[in-house]
């Protein structure tokens, strides 16, 4: 089977409901909490992707007991500080930074040596962002200047630590609430704001945590070594594939989309209000509450007139893997948008402002872009009538599947490579994209 999409012609209009895959970061963090269990913990709904199965994998290598079927996984921990392994294992974290970063945090008192190594992207990514604060935990940690491969052993004489985390990262922040699990005594992060899942699901589970929010950060206490209760948890649709399907939506014509059962928390809203900001109509409807998450059902429908943007910066911590489609909608535009602070982007599976850039150049969408921002002109009339071909994005499946969104809305004739890239975190988008009658070779 190949490894690229062809699309020829946009998608016809369509009024569908819609279910999406499980939300990557909280199937992540369930699979690594219950690790760190001594009782049975069983999900429904995990996203059963790559880096999932990576996160799934690297627990077996520690000695986790595992079971997967098609409908539940259940988990069987070792408690804090109970991974059993052999000495110089290798742990493989795949494409995910989430799974690396924070299962870090999860080793700061390996008894043994361990390895963690990625695939290319993740090879070229910044590791020295967790491998500083959790060294002061007391782990020693060698690597090739903040990159993987890493070697870590761990401590017995672990002390908590006070730590700021300033760019916005809930892996780093992640990372270290996890070693805190593991450390006796108080642990305090300074955070500035970014998702919050895994305080939610310390504060479902009882464990001993505090949080004290800020305007622009907040406070984190975690006190370790508390014994965690069993986790058994129905994963919500993730946000960020939802995204794909908005934009779809709403620069489609007469089309119209309920997307089922997302997670709402306005940690990771930031595209539903910047889409809102920018004239889209969406909305949520049959709001409720889920341990401690908030999910509803999303309505889109074509929006013809598109509002330009100044992004305001409180939002891009929430929005943070939607860009490349908000880039999309700004390019439909009636003016010129702005979107300032965003250098994390290039952080990413790959550059992801670069790449934000260079599909707006592909069609034919003037841009401005500097380390840290992009200037867009939108053109509410635009039409291509051109080949473009996608390919090189190391992987980066939110480029593949921005590509398509755009192929599909915008029109041209588009050849899109590395068509398994979905596999890492929307395996089912294709099938998706296929039920809303679109037609991919
Ligand atoms: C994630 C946090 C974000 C996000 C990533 C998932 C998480 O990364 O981009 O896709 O689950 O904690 P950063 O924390 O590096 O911003």
């Amino acid at each position: 089977m190949s490894n690229f999409v062809r699309i020829k012609s946009k998608i016809n209009k369509f009024n569908k409901n819609l279910s999406i895959d499980g939300d990557k970061s909280l199937s992540i963090r369930w699979a690594l909490l219950s690790s760190q269990s001594l009782k049975k913990c069983k999900s429904s709904n995990l996203l059963l992707s790559e880096d999932v199965y990576s996160a799934l994998n690297c627990l077996k290598k520690l000695g986790v007991k595992i079971r997967i079927s098609k409908k539940f996984c259940e988990i069987i921990g070792l408690g804090l500080n109970g991974f059993k392994y052999k000495d110089n294992s290798t742990l493989d974290a795949g494409n995910s930074g989430t799974l690396g970063r924070l299962i870090l945090g999860l080793l700061v008192h390996s008894k043994k040596k361990i390895k963690l190594k990625g695939d290319k992207s993740l090879s070229k990514r910044d590791f020295l962002r967790v491998i500083k604060p959790l060294e002061r935990f007391g782990a020693k940690f060698k690597s090739n200047f903040g990159k993987l491969p890493i070697k870590i052993q761990g401590t017995n004489y672990s002390k908590p630590i006070r730590y700021y985390e300033n760019k916005g990262s809930a892996q780093c922040k992640s990372a270290v609430m996890f070693a805190a699990l593991n450390t006796e005594g108080e642990t305090i992060i300074k955070a500035k704001k970014s998702r919050d899942h895994s305080e939610l699901l310390f504060k479902y589970l009882k464990l001993p945590i505090k949080v004290i929010k800020k305007k622009r950060y907040d406070i984190i206490k975690v006190k370790g070594k508390h014994k965690i209760p069993a986790l058994n948890y129905k994963i919500p649709s993730d946000i960020s594939s939802a995204a794909f399907f908005i934009v779809l939506t709403a620069l489609s014509k007469n089309s119209k989309l309920r997307i089922k059962d997302v997670n709402i928390n306005p940690s990771r809203m930031g595209v539903f209000y910047i889409l809102k900001l920018m004239g889209i109509k969406i909305s949520k409807i049959n709001i409720r509450s889920y341990k401690g998450e908030k999910i509803a059902d999303l309505v889109i429908k074509s929006t013809n007139k598109i509002k330009p943007i100044n992004c305001p910066i409180s939002l891009n911590s929430s929005a943070i893997d939607e860009f490349l489609l908000i880039f999309l909608v700004a390019a439909k535009a009636k003016g010129i948008s702005y979107f300032k602070n965003l250098s994390e982007l290039n952080q990413k599976e790959s550059p992801r402002l670069k790449w934000g850039s260079k599909i707006l150049n592909k069609i034919g969408i003037k841009n401005i872009i500097t380390k840290s921002s992009i200037k867009i002109y939108g053109n509410p009339n635009l039409k291509i009538n051109k080949k473009i071909i996608i390919k090189n994005f190391l992987k980066d499946h939110r480029v593949f599947m921005t590509s398509v969104i755009a192929a599909l809305s915008l029109g041209g004739e588009w050849q899109i490579f590395d068509k398994k890239s979905i596999n890492t975190s929307f395996p089912s988008f294709l099938k998706k994209i296929d039920q809303l009658g679109a037609n991919i070779e």
